[in-house]
């Protein structure tokens, strides 16, 4: 299956996409990666890893895309074949045009627990409320800003001592998991989307990939010390 990436800045989700796909668990491949920004980190780690990678100039708005910008961002990801849309930190909210060109087919990640705290910097807000719990969220994307059926959510205390940035790295370490995840269980049909729940099939196979994909990352962690 073919996938796009939206992306604004550092791409630590698409190389995370990108890694699981050389090791080999993730069986899609990146077929774009476009970009609001041209500065972004993600189109050089994009280029690095010899994916087609874009800057499209996405209009006079701070928060969507133009929509003469949103037919051409519609248009590369149509000519590249694209069957997912994965926004990884797309600083843009996806309007009707683009939402129906890809109907359930565009998917988002999020770092906080939703429905808490969606919208700008939500470990910040997190930590700010208060919470003990905090974590990221993988979604559908629908009209609404952070509002659509959840298909994976992965949990990361917050610790006494945590700032804005190491509570985020926490966080970010759980996205590295759970986004590439949540794209192989859409690349195999395992995703059904009922009302507001996100159906997954053959639970027992996700526990048993989410088990061990913890244990890889708690390893990683011991070697590095
Ligand atoms: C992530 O924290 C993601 O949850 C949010 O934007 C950030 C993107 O980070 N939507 P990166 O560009 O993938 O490093």
């Amino acid at each position: 299956m073919k996938i796009g990436v939206l992306l604004s800045g550092q791409g630590s989700n698409l190389q995370a996409i990108i890694d699981r796909i050389k090791e080999g668990f993730l069986p899609v491949e990146i077929a774009l990666v476009l970009s609001d920004n041209p500065k972004a980190y993600g189109l050089k780690r994009a280029e690095a890893a010899g994916i087609k990678a874009r800057y499209i100039a996405p209009g006079p708005y701070r928060t969507i895309l133009s929509p003469e910008a949103e037919e051409i961002y519609i248009t590369a990801l149509k000519e590249a074949e694209v069957e997912l849309v994965c926004l990884a930190g797309f600083m843009r909210v996806i309007k009707k045009k683009m939402l129906d060109a890809f109907p359930g087919k565009i998917i988002n990640i999020h770092p906080s627990l939703l429905p808490a705290f969606p919208g700008l910097e939500a470990w910040k807000q997190a930590l700010d409320y208060g919470v003990r719990f905090s974590g990221c969220t993988v979604h559908f994307v629908e009209a609404g800003v952070d509002t659509g059926p959840i298909i994976l959510q992965a949990v990361v205390p917050v610790l006494e001592d945590d700032t804005a940035e190491t509570l985020l790295n926490r966080i970010h370490e759980k996205e590295h998991i759970i986004y590439p995840l949540a794209i192989k269980l859409f690349a195999q049909g395992k995703l059904k989307i009922s009302g507001r729940r996100v159906i997954i099939q053959e639970t027992k196979n996700l526990e048993e990939e989410w088990v061990t994909r913890n244990a890889l990352n708690e390893d990683k962690k011991s070697e590095t010390g």
